[in-house]
């Protein structure tokens, strides 16, 4: 049983972001990845295909003989997580835009959020922002057309900077002294980010907190893996594994990429 791997989807490669977090504090448990590319963005479609392309995407890692699944997509997470714990017994761990950490810290108390359509406009977002964000400001964007300039490997191009910085200006008017990433496919723009945003403006994301999340709950429920050897990895894909191949280099020698249909 302990051996089984965790199952991780998102969208497409942006949720390997949270899949080194957890390799890197779980690094004995053997892990599936499903980038499910060919549908992405998520977020610019209805909460009804959200929800049924994660039920796709959990049955195909419970078949996989997956002993618990990591929503690595806060766009699933947050249109389908509810329905997923209901329906299935396997554990899940979601992935929902860092808003806590950063309202708890800010100085200037406003804070930027960078998502997509489909996590911004979801009622859990909205409930989140308000438990946690009670007297700050919070700035949120739309982070159009970069999940695609992600999917297509462009990290660091014009194109991809010259969106991030009609994005994060208005914010930066405003005096946010936190960008919380709320978005699993953008820690990979934080190198750009860097170059963008003034010292004083803290990035964060979430995926440090759902690798801990993970393991606690594998360690509750009795399914660390006992092994002591480094753990395998699997990545499966529906689209040419280019992407995922450069995104991924030197991250593990135990990797294997495949396309699949699905
Ligand atoms: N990585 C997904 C997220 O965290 C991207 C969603 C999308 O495909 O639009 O929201």
């Amino acid at each position: 049983m302990n051996r089984r791997p965790i199952g991780i989807f998102d969208s497409g490669v942006g949720g390997t972001s949270i899949w080194r977090e957890i390799a890197h504090l779980l690094p004995f448990e053997n892990t599936i990845y499903l980038a499910d590319s060919k549908n992405a963005p998520y977020g610019e479609r209805p909460a009804e295909e959200i929800l049924q392309l994660s039920i796709k995407n959990t049955e195909f890692l419970i078949q996989k003989g997956c002993k618990l699944i990591v929503v690595a997509c806060n766009t699933a997470t947050t249109n389908a997580i509810d329905y997923l714990r209901k329906n299935y017994e396997i554990p899940f761990i979601g992935i929902e835009p860092a808003i806590k950490p950063a309202a708890l810290h800010t100085k200037s108390k406003k804070v930027g959020v960078l998502a997509t359509k489909g996590t911004l406009s979801s009622a859990l977002f909205h409930s989140t922002a308000q438990l946690h964000a009670s007297g700050i400001e919070i700035l949120e964007r739309q982070g159009k057309g970069l999940v695609e300039l992600i999917e297509n490997g462009e990290m660091k191009s014009e194109e991809t900077r010259a969106l991030l910085q009609e994005y994060v200006n208005p914010m930066l008017k405003k005096d946010i002294d936190y960008l919380v990433l709320g978005c699993s496919h953008y820690p990979y723009l934080i190198p750009l980010l860097r170059e963008i945003l003034p010292n004083n403006v803290t990035v964060i994301d979430s995926g440090e907190a759902v690798a801990r999340q993970t393991k606690s709950i594998l360690e509750e429920k009795e399914l660390l893996n006992s092994d002591d050897s480094n753990g395998k990895h699997l990545f499966y894909t529906n689209v040419a594994t280019d992407t995922l191949e450069m995104i991924l280099k030197n991250a593990t020698e135990n990797l294997i990429i495949e396309q699949l249909d699905f």
